[in-house]
Protein backbone atom coordinates (compact mmCIF):
# COMPACT_ATOMS: atom_id res chain seq x y z
CA UNK A 1 0.00 0.00 0.00
CA UNK A 2 1.69 3.47 -0.87
CA UNK A 3 -0.17 6.23 1.53
CA UNK A 4 -1.50 9.60 -0.46
CA UNK A 5 -1.11 7.79 -3.77
CA UNK A 6 -4.37 8.23 -5.57
CA UNK A 7 -6.71 5.60 -4.24
CA UNK A 8 -7.64 2.58 -7.20
CA UNK A 9 -11.57 3.07 -7.58
CA UNK A 10 -13.64 0.15 -8.92
CA UNK A 11 -17.34 -0.32 -9.21
CA UNK A 12 -19.54 -2.98 -8.46
CA UNK A 13 -23.07 -3.02 -9.43
CA UNK A 14 -26.28 -5.43 -10.45
CA UNK A 15 -28.63 -3.97 -13.04
CA UNK A 16 -31.89 -5.01 -14.55
CA UNK A 17 -31.70 -5.22 -18.59
CA UNK A 18 -33.41 -2.01 -18.38
CA UNK A 19 -31.11 -0.25 -16.32
CA UNK A 20 -33.14 -0.66 -12.86
CA UNK A 21 -30.59 -0.69 -10.04
CA UNK A 22 -33.01 0.44 -7.39
CA UNK A 23 -37.42 0.80 -6.32
CA UNK A 24 -37.30 3.33 -3.41
CA UNK A 25 -34.69 1.49 -0.89
CA UNK A 26 -34.85 -2.14 -2.05
CA UNK A 27 -33.42 -4.17 -4.84
CA UNK A 28 -36.34 -5.10 -7.26
CA UNK A 29 -35.41 -8.54 -7.49
CA UNK A 30 -33.82 -12.02 -6.01
CA UNK A 31 -31.08 -13.42 -8.39
CA UNK A 32 -29.83 -16.48 -6.03
CA UNK A 33 -26.62 -16.48 -6.18
CA UNK A 34 -25.47 -13.43 -7.27
CA UNK A 35 -24.75 -11.30 -3.98
CA UNK A 36 -21.98 -13.84 -3.64
CA UNK A 37 -20.00 -12.22 -6.05
CA UNK A 38 -20.43 -8.83 -4.17
CA UNK A 39 -19.66 -10.98 -1.21
CA UNK A 40 -16.23 -12.32 -2.48
CA UNK A 41 -15.21 -8.93 -4.25
CA UNK A 42 -15.92 -6.54 -0.76
CA UNK A 43 -13.91 -9.42 1.77
CA UNK A 44 -12.15 -7.30 3.94
CA UNK A 45 -12.18 -4.23 1.40
CA UNK A 46 -12.70 -0.77 1.60
CA UNK A 47 -16.47 -0.04 0.17
CA UNK A 48 -17.78 3.66 -0.77
CA UNK A 49 -21.51 4.18 -0.60
CA UNK A 50 -24.05 7.04 -0.22
CA UNK A 51 -26.49 7.28 3.28
CA UNK A 52 -29.28 5.49 1.51
CA UNK A 53 -27.19 2.43 0.20
CA UNK A 54 -25.77 2.20 3.66
CA UNK A 55 -28.84 2.36 5.55
CA UNK A 56 -30.75 -0.21 3.68
CA UNK A 57 -27.45 -2.48 2.96
CA UNK A 58 -26.81 -2.60 6.54
CA UNK A 59 -23.32 -3.56 8.02
CA UNK A 60 -21.38 -6.72 6.64
CA UNK A 61 -18.62 -7.98 9.18
CA UNK A 62 -15.20 -8.05 7.49
CA UNK A 63 -15.98 -4.87 5.40
CA UNK A 64 -15.12 -1.62 6.13
CA UNK A 65 -17.39 1.49 4.71
CA UNK A 66 -16.83 4.89 3.88
CA UNK A 67 -20.38 6.58 4.10
CA UNK A 68 -21.26 9.93 2.60
CA UNK A 69 -24.08 12.19 4.15
CA UNK A 70 -24.61 15.60 4.16
CA UNK A 71 -27.24 15.62 6.42
CA UNK A 72 -24.85 13.93 8.77
CA UNK A 73 -27.52 11.52 9.94
CA UNK A 74 -25.40 8.35 9.81
CA UNK A 75 -23.11 7.74 13.21
CA UNK A 76 -19.23 6.26 12.81
CA UNK A 77 -18.75 3.32 14.26
CA UNK A 78 -16.24 0.12 14.43
CA UNK A 79 -15.30 0.13 10.58
CA UNK A 80 -17.73 3.06 9.53
CA UNK A 81 -16.29 6.27 8.41
CA UNK A 82 -18.89 8.98 7.65
CA UNK A 83 -17.83 12.00 4.90
CA UNK A 84 -19.83 15.09 4.26
CA UNK A 85 -18.70 15.02 0.60
CA UNK A 86 -16.80 12.38 -1.79
CA UNK A 87 -13.79 14.35 -2.60
CA UNK A 88 -13.16 14.29 1.67
CA UNK A 89 -13.90 10.55 2.09
CA UNK A 90 -11.03 10.40 -1.26
CA UNK A 91 -8.60 12.76 0.62
CA UNK A 92 -9.06 10.39 3.65
CA UNK A 93 -9.34 7.12 1.96
CA UNK A 94 -5.77 7.61 -0.05
CA UNK A 95 -4.56 7.79 3.39
CA UNK A 96 -4.91 4.05 4.47
CA UNK A 97 -5.81 2.36 0.97
CA UNK A 98 -4.70 1.57 -1.88
CA UNK A 99 -8.10 0.17 -3.17
CA UNK A 100 -11.98 1.28 -3.05
CA UNK A 101 -14.84 -0.11 -4.03
CA UNK A 102 -17.86 2.25 -5.33
CA UNK A 103 -21.03 0.11 -4.09
CA UNK A 104 -24.20 2.23 -5.01
CA UNK A 105 -26.19 3.49 -4.95
CA UNK A 106 -27.51 5.88 -7.85
CA UNK A 107 -26.25 9.01 -6.48
CA UNK A 108 -22.66 7.52 -5.93
CA UNK A 109 -22.65 5.28 -9.07
CA UNK A 110 -23.39 8.71 -11.55
CA UNK A 111 -20.98 11.12 -9.56
CA UNK A 112 -18.17 8.17 -9.59
CA UNK A 113 -18.66 6.23 -12.90
CA UNK A 114 -16.18 7.98 -15.43
CA UNK A 115 -13.32 8.00 -12.04
CA UNK A 116 -13.43 4.11 -11.37
CA UNK A 117 -10.83 2.12 -13.41
CA UNK A 118 -12.55 -1.12 -13.42
CA UNK A 119 -16.63 -1.86 -13.11
CA UNK A 120 -18.12 -5.24 -11.83
CA UNK A 121 -21.27 -5.25 -13.35
CA UNK A 122 -24.07 -8.20 -13.59
CA UNK A 123 -26.97 -7.66 -15.89
CA UNK A 124 -29.80 -9.92 -14.90
CA UNK A 125 -32.01 -11.19 -17.43
CA UNK A 126 -35.30 -9.20 -15.68
CA UNK A 127 -36.85 -5.89 -17.20
CA UNK A 128 -37.51 -4.61 -13.63
CA UNK A 129 -39.52 -1.37 -12.42
CA UNK A 130 -38.09 0.95 -10.29
CA UNK A 131 -36.91 4.98 -9.98
CA UNK A 132 -33.47 4.55 -9.32
CA UNK A 133 -31.04 3.89 -12.75
CA UNK A 134 -27.31 2.98 -13.50
CA UNK A 135 -25.80 5.28 -15.30
CA UNK A 136 -24.63 4.72 -19.19
CA UNK A 137 -21.21 2.90 -19.50
CA UNK A 138 -18.60 6.08 -20.77
CA UNK A 139 -16.96 5.46 -24.17
CA UNK A 140 -13.64 4.69 -22.20
CA UNK A 141 -14.46 1.49 -21.00
CA UNK A 142 -13.91 -1.71 -22.66
CA UNK A 143 -15.89 -5.24 -21.97
CA UNK A 144 -12.58 -7.85 -20.46
CA UNK A 145 -14.45 -10.90 -19.22
CA UNK A 146 -17.60 -11.97 -19.37
CA UNK A 147 -19.59 -15.21 -17.67
CA UNK A 148 -23.09 -16.48 -17.49
CA UNK A 149 -24.82 -18.00 -14.76
CA UNK A 150 -28.05 -19.80 -14.36
CA UNK A 151 -30.00 -19.45 -11.66
CA UNK A 152 -33.90 -18.20 -10.92
CA UNK A 153 -33.20 -15.57 -12.73
CA UNK A 154 -30.32 -15.73 -15.09
CA UNK A 155 -27.28 -13.23 -14.47
CA UNK A 156 -24.13 -12.61 -17.02
CA UNK A 157 -21.00 -11.07 -14.90
CA UNK A 158 -19.31 -8.40 -16.67
CA UNK A 159 -16.08 -6.94 -16.00
CA UNK A 160 -14.99 -3.41 -17.75
CA UNK A 161 -11.80 -1.69 -17.70
CA UNK A 162 -11.11 2.06 -18.20
CA UNK A 163 -8.47 2.20 -21.09
N1 LIG B 1 -28.53 -3.05 -7.79
C1 LIG B 1 -27.43 -2.74 -7.10
O1 LIG B 1 -26.35 -3.30 -7.30
C2 LIG B 1 -27.53 -1.69 -6.03
C3 LIG B 1 -26.42 -1.42 -5.22
C4 LIG B 1 -26.53 -0.42 -4.24
C5 LIG B 1 -27.72 0.27 -4.11
N2 LIG B 1 -28.77 -0.02 -4.92
C6 LIG B 1 -30.04 0.70 -4.81
O2 LIG B 1 -29.79 2.10 -5.00
C7 LIG B 1 -30.84 2.82 -4.33
C8 LIG B 1 -30.21 3.91 -3.48
O3 LIG B 1 -29.56 4.83 -4.34
P1 LIG B 1 -29.85 6.41 -4.20
O4 LIG B 1 -29.30 7.06 -5.42
O5 LIG B 1 -31.30 6.64 -3.88
O6 LIG B 1 -29.03 6.80 -2.90
P2 LIG B 1 -27.47 6.60 -2.49
O7 LIG B 1 -26.57 6.99 -3.62
O8 LIG B 1 -27.28 5.27 -1.87
O9 LIG B 1 -27.36 7.66 -1.30
C9 LIG B 1 -27.70 9.00 -1.54
C10 LIG B 1 -27.29 9.81 -0.35
O10 LIG B 1 -25.87 9.83 -0.24
C11 LIG B 1 -25.45 11.11 0.16
N3 LIG B 1 -24.69 11.74 -0.92
C12 LIG B 1 -24.79 11.52 -2.25
N4 LIG B 1 -23.88 12.25 -2.93
C13 LIG B 1 -23.18 12.94 -2.00
C14 LIG B 1 -22.11 13.86 -2.06
N5 LIG B 1 -21.55 14.25 -3.24
N6 LIG B 1 -21.63 14.38 -0.91
C15 LIG B 1 -22.18 14.03 0.29
N7 LIG B 1 -23.20 13.14 0.42
C16 LIG B 1 -23.70 12.61 -0.72
C17 LIG B 1 -26.70 11.90 0.52
O11 LIG B 1 -26.99 11.55 1.87
P3 LIG B 1 -27.81 12.51 2.89
O12 LIG B 1 -29.22 12.50 2.38
O13 LIG B 1 -27.64 11.86 4.23
O14 LIG B 1 -27.19 13.87 2.81
C18 LIG B 1 -27.72 11.27 -0.41
O15 LIG B 1 -29.06 11.43 -0.01
C19 LIG B 1 -31.65 1.79 -3.55
O16 LIG B 1 -32.78 1.41 -4.30
C20 LIG B 1 -30.70 0.61 -3.46
O17 LIG B 1 -31.39 -0.62 -3.30
C21 LIG B 1 -28.69 -0.99 -5.87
Amino acid sequence: MTKGAPVKLSMMVATARNGVIGNGADIPWHAEGEQLLFKAMTFNQWILVGRKTFESMGVLPNRKYAVVSRSGSVVEQENVLVFVSIETALQRLEQITDHAIVSGGGQLYHSLISRVETLHLSIVDVEAEGDILFPDIPDSFRLVFEQAFTSNLNYRYQIWQRT
